[in-house]
């Protein structure tokens, strides 16, 4: 690591082996538009901030804890990084880092051949079928919840919607009673928004929940997803505990803040774009088309890997102990795989996004984030009459890995007309 300057912070430091042309002073956290903005769009931003950038470009305070990493902008080159777990690990250890534990988020800090044995045993438990089975109960948990705000004229969408929902469906999926969901809600609320402490006081208290869980369903064993995970065989030996406890852990950071923002960055567009609204009551079936175009859309995910060993890539070298991120954000809108990608159509054709990411380490939980967005899209909108921002608020958007919005306040308006010319703004 040398001590070059990267022009405008001089703080900045990069490697050796990175040319200085193709540094850039980009941050998820800090530059323009990741930042919490008022009425943001931070998929958009980010595709007009990065629009000249070099395809794959070093940032040398990219991650959140200020080191450097490579962007690859392009989708092509997303897909030969993220399908190569081989070169790109994605070992990184997150509660290491942030809670001096030892564990691994599994399977999604497994690299190959061993990540196959964990999503062997883990595919079932999310197919689609299972999906399926969940799908009554999710349902009409969404319709109790939206029911409990319709009388009010309005809603704040995440902690009214939003979060209940997905919370409350994760419940379901671990076998756990709605008792504890605003036990729940108050951690995902912390970890997700909190500031630094109590990001990891709450990551501290969803490892030691999960741990009690544990040794709760070792002495009494029921049909729950736990107790699942202590009978299950992977390479002909029953899982250990720290195994049960990192996949456990995993899905509860993984299936709630997205499907949470999903929702949120759904609505906030809906709100916006009455004709959109408009569309989608007047055609309910184009509701599915629509959830993976504002899958696209506003994807907000941007998975990290780590180099093990040096890549050619486009003309450059990534080097063994480089980091890399790729952005969805920017995947779903690069002009050679959407034809006019900053335009969002919700008949797309051919919709083959990358909200979900690519390669071995894809979505495992696609088919249960699909049905979630489609359901709270169907029953919002059969519930709910016209709906715009509430006047005198602005929600909140922010970047990071994991791209969110806040105090979204909606007002119902069952009078309005789709107004063009508010689309327009
Ligand atoms: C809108 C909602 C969601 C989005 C946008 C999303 C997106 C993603 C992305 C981009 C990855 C790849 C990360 C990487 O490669 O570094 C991923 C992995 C994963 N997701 Fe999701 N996810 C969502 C919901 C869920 C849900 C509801 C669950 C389960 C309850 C889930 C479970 C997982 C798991 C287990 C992995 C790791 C898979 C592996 O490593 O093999 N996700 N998700």
């Amino acid at each position: 690591m040398t001590t070059q300057s990267t022009g405008p912070d001089p703080d900045h430091v990069f490697p050796d082996h990175v040319p200085p042309e193709l540094v850039r002073d980009f941050s998820y956290w800090t530059s323009p538009g990741m930042e919490r903005t008022p009425g943001g769009d931070p998929q958009a931003a980010l595709s007009r901030l990065l629009a000249g950038a070099p395809p794959v470009f070093y940032a040398p305070s990219a991650t959140y804890d200020g080191r450097g990493a490579w962007v690859v902008t392009r989708a092509e080159d997303q897909r030969t990084i993220l399908q190569n777990a081989e070169t790109f690990s994605s070992n990184r250890f997150i509660f290491k880092a942030a809670l001096g534990e030892d564990l691994p988020m599994i399977p999604l800090e497994i690299d190959p051949p061993d990540h196959q044995m964990y999503r062997a045993l883990l595919n079932p438990l999310l197919s689609p079928r299972r999906v399926d089975e969940l799908e009554a109960r999710a349902r009409s948990r969404a319709v109790g919840l939206i029911e409990s705000f319709r009388d009010r004229g309005g809603c704040e969408v995440m902690n009214d919607f939003a979060f209940p929902f997905a919370v409350g469906v994760f419940l379901q999926f671990l076998g756990l009673s709605d008792d504890r969901r605003d036990e729940f809600l108050g951690w995902a609320d912390q970890q997700f928004h909190g500031n630094l402490e109590e990001r990891r006081g709450a990551m501290r208290t969803v490892v030691d929940f999960m741990r009690g869980l544990i040794e709760e369903r070792k002495r009494a064993p029921t049909d729950d997803f736990v107790s699942f995970l202590l009978g299950a065989k992977v390479q002909d030996r029953a899982l250990n505990d720290r195994e049960v406890l990192g996949i456990a852990v995993l899905l509860f950071e993984a299936g709630l803040d997205t499907v949470a923002a999903a929702i949120g960055f759904d609505l906030n567009h809906l709100a916006l774009h009455r004709d959109d609204q408009r569309r989608l009551r007047e055609d309910p079936e184009l509701i599915k088309p629509a959830v993976e175009e504002l899958f696209r859309a506003y994807s907000t995910i941007s998975p990290v890997r780590r180099a093990v060993r040096d890549f050619e890539l486009g003309g450059l070298t990534i080097k063994a102990g480089d980091y890399v991120s790729c952005p969805t954000m920017l995947a779903n809108r690069d002009p050679q795989e959407f034809p006019d990608p900053e335009r969002i159509d919700l008949a797309r054709e051919s919709n083959r996004h990358t909200a979900f990411a690519y390669g071995p380490h894809r979505c495992l939980g696609s088919h249960l984030a699909r049905r979630e967005l489609i359901i709270g899209l169907q029953e919002f909108l059969a519930r709910i009459p016209t709906f715009r921002i509430r006047e005198g608020t602005a929600p909140i958007t922010y970047g990071g890995y994991v791209f969110g919005i806040e105090d979204l306040q909606l007002a119902w308006d069952p009078d309005a007309a789709a107004d063009p010319a508010e689309d327009a703004r």
